[in-house]
């Protein structure tokens, strides 16, 4: 008895240990991410403003054609597996700057033949094409955003941007789904 005891009390502490370390390294990650990188951290969209955008574009998705759907940042693919998954007639493109992200991104999306993640700088791409964008950006960058990817676009396409707005441009929609972490703008160009 004595001994299964000491088995349970090593193994429990061997899996809290583990827990504790990976919790560790995905954190220090993130910080480090966030503080020395020079674009946003890979923070996916999560929770009720991941689902209302999914709905909300997906709506978009089931009225149309042969639709273009990119995400600036694409992190982890949080946001264009699940729409790839589902609208197998439209096309989805990811661009991601930072490694651990797009590996794994990659690796989720090795089995869609009409997603694809591509390791560049979204600001070096010509999205003229894009029918709808997706982006969940520091406010940095969503001026950037407005000054050099606005330009390009067509009538028309769609932009869903996650908590930061672009800061001159009107958007069709706000939506608020509680706090300010849980707002996302709509906008048609
Ligand atoms: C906050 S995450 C959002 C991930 C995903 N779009 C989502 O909503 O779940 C932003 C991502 O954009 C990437 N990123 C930022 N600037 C970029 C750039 N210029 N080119 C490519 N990726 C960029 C970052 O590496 C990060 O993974």
């Amino acid at each position: 008895m004595l001994s299964f005891l000491t088995f349970l009390a090593f193994f429990l502490a061997l899996i809290g240990s583990t827990v504790i370390i990976v919790l560790g390294i995905a954190g220090a990650y993130l910080i480090i991410a966030g503080k020395f990188m020079c674009f946003s951290p890979p923070v996916p969209s999560s929770g009720k403003t991941k689902k209302a955008m999914l709905e909300h574009a997906a709506k978009y998705l089931e009225q149309h054609e042969n639709l273009t759907v990119t995400d600036l940042g694409s992190g982890w693919g949080t946001l264009l597996l699940p729409l790839a998954k589902h609208f197998s007639s439209h096309r989805f493109v990811g661009y991601e700057l930072a490694n651990l992200p797009y590996y794994i991104s990659k690796l989720r999306a090795s089995r869609l033949k009409n997603l694809q993640f591509k390791r560049q700088n979204f600001f070096n791409v010509n999205l003229s094409n894009s029918n709808i964008i997706f982006c969940f950006l520091l406010p940095s960058a969503m001026q950037e955003c407005e000054d050099k990817i606005l330009p390009q676009l067509k009538q028309g396409t769609l932009i869903y941007a996650n908590r930061f707005p672009l800061p001159n441009m009107e958007p069709l929609q706000t939506i608020s789904l509680g706090s300010a972490y849980e707002t996302f703008y709509v906008y048609r160009v």
